[in-house]
């Protein structure tokens, strides 16, 4: 019988660690466990050798996957490495998950929708990717969810944080050099990363967590467009700065992307009782915090 945060105290592995999920999670799992943040230079998720190497020599109870292939738009030109790190390589973390009797998570994205609900996506809705990263990461899902073992496949949404390279970060210095134009008709919620990792930490330590695995959503609650996102950004930062919103048409894309791709999250409250906050106030949580 599975006791409270027992798995994980057997030891956390991370790969992808490096990336803006990787970092937060590795301070965030510290206190459940011994953490290993593995980077690309210590473990290349795209190689079934390595991966199971690495997955015999550490022994986790938990093997945390925030690695991924997130350039959107490259992956439209880049099918093969979009494929091998979002589809084949969470396949590979799966299989050595299995042999080391390891619990895996693994993270997805609101990109496996095209966005034509209209209405909060559901895990049971059908998923319809309109470009290669949103399908390559639905495989991923696909190949984690076939395999017997504990796994927890968390579909996310808007990641951000603090630093790195995302749209906060870039906001704040567009904001810097004069008046923005964002694309106001692209519909989701931002979720931070640090909220992401608390949930995963949530999940690791509830008592049902052993009978719980499956797909779930796990997104902040509520909805904005990325010109919402950015006017909220500037406000909170107070740059005195004009947030234009413009069409998707206006600012032409490699990848198409989803008009309207909220997740609903509620699966995760029913079976966990895990809530994840309003958007806004996990803006404003990360802005909040000083290094
Ligand atoms: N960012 C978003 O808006 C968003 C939205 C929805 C879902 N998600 C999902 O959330 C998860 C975390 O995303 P993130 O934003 O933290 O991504 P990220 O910042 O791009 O980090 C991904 C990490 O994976 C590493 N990586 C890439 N290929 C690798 C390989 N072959 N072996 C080992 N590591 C490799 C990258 O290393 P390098 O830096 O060396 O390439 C990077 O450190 C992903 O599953 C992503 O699909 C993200």
């Amino acid at each position: 019988m599975e006791t409270l945060g027992a798995q994980a105290r057997r030891g956390i592995v991370i790969f992808g660690a490096h990336g803006q999920l990787g970092r937060v999670l590795t301070r965030v799992l510290a206190p459940l466990g011994p953490v290993q943040a593995l980077g690309r230079a210590d473990c290349d998720v795209g190689d079934e050798e390595v991966v199971h190497a690495t997955v015999r020599r550490l022994m986790p109870g938990v093997i945390v996957n925030a690695s991924a292939y997130t350039a959107v738009d490259r992956a439209e030109s880049e099918h093969a490495a979009a494929y091998r790190i979002n589809a084949q390589a969470p396949g590979f973390l799966a299989d050595a998950a299995a042999a080391a009797d390891a619990w895996l998570v693994h993270y997805s994205t609101d990109y496996v929708f095209d966005g034509g609900k209209g209405a909060p996506y559901e895990e049971r809705d059908p998923t319809a990717p309109l470009g290669v990263y949103g399908d390559s990461k639905r495989r991923g899902e696909e190949a984690v969810l076939a395999r017997p073992i504990v796994a927890f496949v968390l579909r996310t949404a808007w990641l951000y944080d603090r630093e790195g390279r995302n749209f906060l970060t870039t906001i704040r210095r567009l904001a810097a050099a004069g008046p923005l134009r964002i694309v106001a008709d692209q519909y989701g919620t931002p979720t931070s990363a640090m909220v992401l990792a608390e949930a995963t930490s949530a999940i690791l330590r509830h008592p049902e967590a052993v009978r719980a695995g499956g797909l779930y959503h796990a997104a902040c609650t509520g909805v904005t467009s990325w010109h919402g996102f950015a006017c909220a950004i500037v406000e909170a930062v107070g740059a005195k700065v004009e947030v234009a919103p413009i069409t998707t048409a206006e600012y032409p894309t490699a990848a198409r992307r989803p008009a309207y791709s909220v997740l609903d999250s509620r699966l995760l409250q029913e079976r966990l009782g895990i809530v994840l906050p309003p958007w806004s106030r996990a803006l404003a949580d990360v802005l909040r915090v000083r290094p």
